[in-house]
């Protein structure tokens, strides 16, 4: 973290106890608040604002989280990529039903979102994908995520491999590969404030119209 980036994080810590929620009228729009609390995030000096929990859940039950990044946001949802055969994408596929979670401490707001996924375009996941630098690219065809190692090396032997079979031209787009679209159906703005009296504002999508009403803390 530069010294800049250390300044702009201590000049924001506390400040959301002092400010209230914006006003919420009936139809505003999720996405509005969200994209002004992503601005906040980025403005605020905070490392990897886009970082996020993604929760999925298995067929019988056991849910896990891991965190990711947010690569897209609009009104079809939030985007992430990852690998098609890791564990998230598998329980993904047997359980549509995700959760996301942002929490940006020193602005003292979280952001929880649920909903169903579904999976991005292959033309949306290989610009991405060909966006990224090319050890990424690389990287991406040597990780065979979530599934054992069978030897210490292996990741470093198929990275060698990959490499020399790349080695020229373009690093193809791996189908196994690609971008997930959480489609909410849920989102709660966190807000702290003082006396643990924290503001928490719920959207919910009813017949394709958001909702809002707050809830006690
Ligand atoms: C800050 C952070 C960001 C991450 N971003 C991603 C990401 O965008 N995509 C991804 O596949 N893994 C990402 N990871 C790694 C995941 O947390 C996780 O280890 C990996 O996706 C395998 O998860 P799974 O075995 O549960 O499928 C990130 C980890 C951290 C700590």
């Amino acid at each position: 973290m530069t010294l800049l980036e250390k300044l702009r994080c201590l000049f924001t810590f506390g400040q959301g106890v002092a400010l209230p929620l914006p006003e919420i009228s009936s139809d505003s729009t999720p996405l509005t608040l969200f994209t002004q609390w992503f601005n906040d995030a980025n403005k605020s000096g905070i490392l990897l604002p886009e970082a996020m929990s993604v929760s999925s859940c298995s067929s019988d039950g056991q849910p896990s989280s891991r965190m990711v990044l947010l690569k897209n946001f609009d009104e079809q949802g939030f985007v992430f990529f990852t690998n098609y055969g890791s564990r998230k994408s598998n329980e993904l596929v047997e359980n549509n039903k995700v959760a996301l979670l942002f929490h940006w401490n020193v602005l003292q707001r979280q952001i929880r979102i649920e909903g169903t996924v579904e999976k991005v375009t292959p033309q949306e996941s290989a610009e991405y994908f060909h966006s990224r630098d090319r050890g990424s690219q690389v990287g991406a065809w040597a990780s065979k995520q979530s599934q054992k190692l069978t030897h210490d090396n292996e990741l470093k032997d198929r990275m060698t491999h990959f490499n020399d079979k790349y080695a020229k031209g373009e690093v193809p787009h791996p189908e196994f590969w690609g971008g997930w679209r959480i489609k909410p159906t849920y989102i709660e703005f966190w807000q702290g404030r003082a006396s643990r009296l924290h503001d928490r504002v719920i959207f919910e999508k009813k017949d394709e119209a958001w909702q809002n009403f707050k809830i006690h803390p």
